[in-house]
């Protein structure tokens, strides 16, 4: 039976890690995975992390088995970081997943259950989330994510709501939209949960990136908003990125329910899939960012180096958009846009010769992870860019 399976190409932007590694060049520059890199290209362990990890191998006296739904004092921790103070909380709750993968896989798992069979998307969008879509035998309904000009193409997600009709979900990115860097203003937001309110189509917000565009509260403001206008929603949550703690894959699925007992059978619902699914969800990072957020000294420590992070990112757009040009390349837009990606307008071919002429490795989409460029590297970036476009 196994004989029937057809080989699978590996997926492309990890097997850019790989590629990346096996370069000698020693001033090849990485910019395909989404991982934050210092101006000296290193992804280092958050030092609150390291502290809570300290006292997790001190104090922590059992690996006893939690239970599908996880951590729960990560879960509950994180709610006002995310959410603020909602006045809803006996509608709200989650619980905890592997990663941000986890979380999206849950949402569209438990909107099938409750009968979506559609799932409208943005597009260009993280692949992933096409195929957990396909993976789990929803349909992709794809609408266009951004404009020629780089901004939000609102009309587009207004439109491709108005026509959805029962059965649907929309999956929106919460901030720092993968791989575009275009997100939705305050304004849209608002409009897009306007549209949502009469609870047609089950909004699912994929909030991977909190801190790293505007700040916490900014970049949670369309969660927020979703959630104060709209009865019922999912919200997938990521601390990979800022905690930094990607592999050990920590995050969570948030729900607002009509009521609380909707919330209950929510995540009994939840729990039943995370069974079947992965048991449980890895213990070790959770528990590290509960013991962060359980701490006031760390957590100001964990928000100060996410703050750095976000002026570090910030700044390379900055200087992008100050470059002006790369040849035939406008660099402006990407000083409006937010988070660690861009897209390059680039095609296949140029993307190729940047990597074998120059060592610069990119997602074959042209998306770039931002915090790939320090200033050591930016100079040589710009000028492969000029030489590539000539
Ligand atoms: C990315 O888009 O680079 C990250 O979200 C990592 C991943 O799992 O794809």
């Amino acid at each position: 039976m196994l004989n029937r399976l057809t080989q699978q190409s590996p997926d492309a932007l990890l097997a850019l890690i790989k590629l990346h590694d096996a370069d000698p060049a020693p001033d090849k520059i990485d910019l395909g995975v989404g991982v934050f890199r210092t101006e000296s290209g290193a992804t280092p362990v958050f030092g609150a992390i390291k502290a809570a990890e300290r006292r997790l191998v001190e104090g922590q006296d059992s690996k006893a088995y939690l239970g599908p739904e996880g951590d729960m004092g990560f879960v509950h921790r994180l709610i006002p970081h995310i959410f603020g103070k909602s006045d809803k909380p006996d509608r709200l709750d989650g619980m905890q997943t592997p990663g941000g993968t986890g979380a999206v896989r849950l949402a569209l798992a438990l909107a099938k259950r409750a009968g979506a069979t559609r799932v409208l998307m943005g597009t260009p969008s993280w692949p992933n989330h096409a195929q957990i879509v396909a993976d789990l035998g929803l349909e992709l309904v794809p609408f266009n994510h951004a404009t020629a000009e780089g901004a939000a193409d609102i009309e587009a997600l207004l439109a491709a709501l108005a026509t959805a009709g029962e059965g649907a979900a929309v999956l929106l990115h919460g901030c720092c939209h993968n791989p575009t860097g275009v997100d939705y203003t305050p304004g849209e937001w608002d409009r897009i949960v306007a549209a949502l309110a009469n609870g047609v189509v089950l909004p699912i917000v994929d909030l991977a990136y909190q801190g790293l565009g505007a700040g916490m509260a900014e970049d949670a403001y369309g969660a927020r908003a979703v959630l104060a206008g709209v009865a019922e929603a999912l919200v997938a949550y990521s601390c990979d990125k800022n905690f930094g703690l990607y592999r050990d894959r920590v995050g969570a699925l948030y729900w607002q329910g009509q009521d609380a007992d909707a919330a209950t059978r929510i995540m009994s619902n939840g729990h039943a899939l995370a069974r079947a699914n992965w048991s449980m969800p890895p213990d070790h990072g959770a528990a590290a960012v509960r013991l962060v957020l359980e701490d006031a000294a760390l957590t100001a420590d964990w928000l100060a180096e996410l703050e750095g992070m976000r002026r570090r990112i910030r700044g390379v757009r900055d200087a992008l958009a100050a470059h002006g040009t790369a040849g035939t390349l406008d660099l402006t837009p990407y000083g409006r846009q937010q988070g660690m990606f861009a897209m390059l307008p680039l095609t296949p071919a140029q993307i190729a010769a940047l990597r074998s002429e120059h060592s610069i490795y990119m997602a074959g989409s042209g998306r770039i992870n931002i915090a790939g460029l320090t200033p050591g590297n930016l100079g040589k970036f710009t000028d492969a860019l000029a030489a590539i476009t000539a």
